[in-house]
């Protein structure tokens, strides 16, 4: 097995900082859990992209170098990109998943708690992702194992493995500095929003965030965002910003998180884009989706040199892969 050497990062401080020199794969986290970005500096993020950059690059290197190590996956609500790139990464590094299924065919459908859940499978397991449609879950259930979990979406809370690939994305395709990015759709519900928008504030970005009144960015991550000093704009048309953005993110209605359905109804097929609405964006855009999409990229805009979000869904296996290494590495031990 492959074993990384060297820095220690707490993720229980926020921001912290790398207590030694990075020497890409020479990088090493400790045995803790990744819940949200909040918890990433700078350096930390840089470790997981150099270290995706050099699986991308060489994945013959790492692979089976992993065998015997399981990952338990637990999802309490629906996946397919999540799931199956947690799935593939592990595979392919050579180690295994065990896989809890649908919610309906395990024993949470006879009453058992999350708590009780992770336990168990914590002591099958060398790391748990957990995805659960309760914000706090992860948080909650990280309380009660001893091995790495990974917050894989946790309700309207946060997906800090998605903004890992969304970040690797975006370092590759417009880079992570200078960056002047515009974040549409449903921000109040999107948990790859608030989770992007944190990890944003350890570079040097301008975030334009674009939706109807009632889907905004929650007040206490605007807050955060002021706080940590990051220039951002709220605006309720893409109009107004679209010439100036080097990376439009869009996202789905979040349709599963609103109490009431004909709230969903009066925000539905708003903010959606084709390549006509794109006319006048730089020709150096890049536009991306944590996907599933509905409807709020037509197809037209799939033949666009500026369309990446099947990249970015495919850059997936080695971000996950390197956050798996970083995190199973023999010198966390
Ligand atoms: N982007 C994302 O989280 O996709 P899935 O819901 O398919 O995992």
């Amino acid at each position: 097995m492959v074993r990384n050497s060297v820095s220690v990062i707490d993720y229980r401080q926020p921001n912290s900082e790398i207590q030694e020199p990075r020497p890409t794969h020479h990088y090493k986290m400790r045995h803790d859990h990744l819940i949200t970005t909040k918890q990433l500096s700078r350096g930390d993020i840089e470790a997981v992209l150099d270290r995706a950059a050099e699986i991308d690059a060489e994945p013959e290197a790492v692979a089976g170098t992993y065998d015997g190590t399981l990952l338990g996956l637990l999802f309490y609500e629906p996946s397919t990109r999540t799931k199956m790139s947690f799935e593939t990464a592990m595979k392919r590094l050579g180690g295994d998943v065990v896989d809890m299924g649908a919610v309906e065919s395990s024993s949470v459908s006879k009453g058992e708690s999350l708590a009780d859940t992770v336990r168990v499978i914590a002591g099958y397991t060398d790391a748990l992702v957990l995805r659960h449609p309760r914000e706090g879950a992860a948080t909650m259930a990280s309380e009660f194992v001893d091995v790495p979990l990974l917050n894989a979406g946790d309700g309207a809370g946060h997906h800090p493995t998605q903004t890992l690939l969304d970040l690797y994305t975006i370092r590759e395709n417009a880079g992570l500095d200078d960056l002047t990015i515009g974040i549409m759709g449903d921000l109040k519900y999107g948990r790859t929003v608030h989770s992007l928008a944190y990890a944003l504030t350890n570079f040097e970005t301008t975030q334009h965030f674009i939706s109807p009144p009632s889907l905004q960015l929650p007040r206490e991550v605007v807050y955060d965002l002021h706080q940590q000093g990051t220039s951002i704009k709220e605006h309720d048309t893409l109009e107004s910003v679209l010439e100036t953005l080097d990376v439009l993110y869009v996202t789905r209605i979040q349709e599963e998180r609103f109490p009431d359905k004909d709230e969903y109804r009066k925000v539905a097929g708003q903010y959606q884009i084709d390549a006509e609405t794109l006319a006048d964006a730089r020709e150096g855009l890049t536009i991306m989706h944590p996907l599933p999409r509905v409807d709020e990229i037509a197809p037209d805009v799939d033949e666009l040199s500026q369309a990446t979000y099947f990249e970015q869904a495919h850059n997936g296996i080695p971000v996950r892969m390197a956050l798996l290494d970083l995190l199973l590495g023999d010198s966390n031990e």
